[in-house]
């Protein structure tokens, strides 16, 4: 295969060499799994989510005008996502891969992104599709809380910390996501449906799609998760 630019570089087997990129819907486990897989192949995290949070606290121009949308659970334009996707993955820690969690969540940001992949001599990228059921949704999204410090994501009722509001890694405080609240979550729900569902059917139909059951254990799930990268990655 013809490999160009940065990412045409030698790749020893033990890196991800491409990208790999978390589908489902919000509290899917996306961000849980995504870290473990890119720590397993020493590879960047990119989640918009995080990226785009970042912004908001930081108050730039790209945060303010992030934050109403995010705060009612819609999709922020694909203009400001797609600059922002294409300058990260520009970074020299890319080379050898990397892994993303909730990009692209729109039909035209995976036809942005195949391009932007091609273009820098990615292989094709592996999509992981996490399948899940909506009550189960509901119970993760709601006892959810994120470190301030690292960002490690706990449940109340699934993942508790060992010292309540406080993180085993770092002792950071544990917070709630504004757009966990009940009444944000069914827009996000419904910004899935409408506008990333239709991603299944496109990686489906380019024969880059891998199922996962995101109904077990965060073990469970992340033997699938491994099982298939490595799958995948097997010359045929
Ligand atoms: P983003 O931050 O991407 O949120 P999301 O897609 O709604 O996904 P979540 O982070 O809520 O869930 P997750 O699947 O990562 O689950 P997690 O692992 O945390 O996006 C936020 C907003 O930013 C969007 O609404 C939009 O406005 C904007 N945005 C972001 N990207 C964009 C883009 N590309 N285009 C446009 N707009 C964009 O797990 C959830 C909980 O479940 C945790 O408590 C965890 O501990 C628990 N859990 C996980 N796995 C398991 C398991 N197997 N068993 C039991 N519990 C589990």
């Amino acid at each position: 295969m013809e490999t160009r630019g940065a990412a045409g570089k030698v790749r020893p087997h033990e890196y991800l060499d491409r990208a790999v990129i978390f589908l489902g819907p919000p509290g899917a486990g996306k961000g849980t799994q995504a870290k473990v897989l890119a720590q397993h192949f020493g590879a960047p995290h990119l989640s918009t989510g995080d990226m785009l949070r970042e912004h908001v606290e930081h108050g730039t121009s790209l945060g303010s005008q992030a934050q109403p949308i995010m705060s009612r659970g819609e999709l922020v334009p694909d203009s400001l996502v797609l600059k922002m996707v294409a300058e990260r993955i520009e970074r020299r820690d890319c080379i050898h891969g990397f892994v993303f969690d909730g990009f692209p969540r729109t039909v035209a940001q995976a036809q942005y992104l195949g391009q932007l992949l091609h273009e820098h001599g990615y292989r094709r990228p592996i999509v992981l599709h996490l399948v899940i059921d909506l009550p189960l949704l509901m119970k993760r999204l709601t006892g959810r809380r994120v470190c301030k410090i690292g960002g490690e994501i706990y449940n109340i009722y699934d993942r508790p910390p060992k010292v309540a509001c406080r993180c085993d890694n770092d002792g950071g405080e544990l917070i709630q996501r504004p757009d966990d609240s009940e009444e944000v979550i069914a827009p996000r729900l419904a910004a899935y449906e409408k506008q990333t569902s239709p991603l299944v059917a496109y990686y489906r139909r380019l024969g880059l799609l891998h199922q996962i059951d995101a109904a077990k254990s965060v073990d469970e799930v992340k033997q699938q998760v491994l099982q298939s990268v490595l799958n995948a990655k097997r010359p045929h």
